[in-house]
């Protein structure tokens, strides 16, 4: 398993300064690149929850979208996007979230999931854990029960894990 988390953790690429001066982007396209890092990665979180009785795969955009279909399908469970403003057509509840600067938004169709359901919220990466967090909150809203949230990387230093409310937080690659 170490060998495994080594090598994506090698696969993913930093650059400076982007998309301002300061940031350090870990930038997961190079992950992708590498057929057998991103088989590993989905391995990986398909073998933690693959007997965990989840029926919901909540992915956010966009790089949400990338991780969780194929863990949706290897485990059984449907997907849920968890999409940006004005983007899904039916009827949608919402959830804000302060970034930075200002706040941003993210919205699921109502009728998507069940209260009672099981879900695994995954994204790329938590950084300030706002996004995350907002996730978690729509779900919640509905009564469905968020198992446990994962992400390819995490940034510790901005403690975004704090902002979880203590639910579990399962991560591949920790960043400093
Ligand atoms: C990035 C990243 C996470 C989020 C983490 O998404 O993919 O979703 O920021 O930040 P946080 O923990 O501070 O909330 P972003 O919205 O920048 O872009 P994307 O549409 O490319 O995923
Ligand atoms: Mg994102």
């Amino acid at each position: 398993v170490d060998d495994r988390i080594a090598a994506i953790a090698e696969s993913i690429r930093i650059i400076p300064d982007f998309p301002k001066p300061g940031i350090m982007f870990q930038d997961i396209t190079t992950l992708l690149l590498d057929p057998k890092a991103f088989k590993d990665t989905i391995d990986l979180f398909v073998e933690r929850y693959k007997d965990k009785n989840i029926s919901v795969v909540a992915g956010v955009e966009a790089r949400g979208f990338i991780f969780g279909p194929p863990i949706a399908l290897a485990i059984g469970a449907k997907f849920v996007p968890m999409r940006k403003p004005n983007k899904l057509p039916g009827e949608v509840i919402s959830e804000e979230y302060t970034l930075e600067y200002g706040t941003d938004k993210i919205e699921m169709h109502v009728g998507a999931v069940q209260a009672g359901e099981r879900a695994l919220v995954i994204d790329d990466l938590i950084a300030t854990g706002g996004t995350l967090c907002a996730a978690m909150n729509l779900l919640e809203r509905v009564g469905v029960d968020v198992v446990e949230c994962a992400c390819v990387i995490e940034l510790a230093e901005l403690k975004g894990r704090e902002r979880l409310r203590g639910k579990p937080l399962f991560v591949l690659v920790s960043s400093t």
